[in-house]
């Protein structure tokens, strides 16, 4: 079966964690969140802000976020639990496995920490993307809010992938959101809910040839009644 457009998009998008230096136009990056937004919500509430940072904001942005980051001795609480706190089976298996599939991409062996950790800590850099959203809503917001987030941040990224662009979607920034709304100058009332990294993909990088598999539908699915 040919698989048209929205289904190309979907099997094709997959994270990026490798980018060029090319620049993504404004006009370009607005096209895309004006689409997104025929995202449906809730009430059509439309619940989701976004921050968009390029060029020397973005650089300036991301030193402030990233001096002493992991090493003062800080932390911050995450105004949102991204795991729950004993992730159960069959989730921790998954979680794990996703893990070792992309250390491996990156060529970090197992036992190899430091350099794990410098893995990690280039989420914060945006992995190198040179256009980088930050998604947040308003701390009044609720789970309901945070369904009608997700389908955006995946229109989002369809539209991206059918563009050439690359994404990696990252609730990394959640970890640490007094750092990002203080760097970004996002609103104190806002929750950071999810980053997105956004530019052309370095294809020269093993890292993004990771396929991160999918368990199979008899495997989430129940069906009833049908023939
Ligand atoms: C809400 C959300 C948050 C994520 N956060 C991160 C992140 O902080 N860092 C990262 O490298 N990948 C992150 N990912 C990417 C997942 O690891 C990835 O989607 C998953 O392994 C499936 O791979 P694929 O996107 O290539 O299909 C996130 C994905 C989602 C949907």
């Amino acid at each position: 079966m040919t698989l048209g457009p929205v289904s190309q998009a979907i099997r094709s998008r997959k994270s990026m964690r490798a980018f060029s230096d090319r620049s993504v136009p404004q006009a370009l990056v607005r096209e895309i969140l004006e689409l997104a937004a025929f995202a449906p919500s809730n009430g059509n509430i439309q619940p989701w802000k976004v921050t968009v940072l390029t060029g020397k904001p973005l650089a300036t942005a991301l030193e402030k976020i990233n001096a002493g980051l992991y090493t003062n001795g800080e932390i911050e609480q995450p105004e949102y639990r991204v795991y729950p706190e004993k992730l159960a089976e069959p989730y921790r298996s998954r979680r794990y496995a996703c893990g070792e599939l992309m250390y491996t991409a990156f060529g970090i062996p197992r036992e190899d920490k430091p350099a794990r950790i410098r893995q990690v800590l280039k989420n914060y850099i945006f992995f190198g993307a040179p256009v980088g959203l930050i998604i947040t809503m308003s701390k009044e917001m609720d789970l309901g809010q945070a369904v009608d987030v997700g389908i955006f941040l995946q229109n989002l990224m369809l539209l991206a992938t059918e563009r050439g662009l690359a994404s990696c979607p990252q609730a990394s920034w959640a970890q640490w959101p007094q750092r990002v709304r203080d760097a970004m100058k996002i609103d104190s009332d806002q929750k950071i809910i999810v980053g997105l990294a956004l530019g052309y993909a370095d294809d020269g990088h093993a890292v993004n040839d990771l396929e991160q598999p999918r368990i199979a539908a008899d495997d989430f699915v129940s069906f009833d009644g049908f023939d």
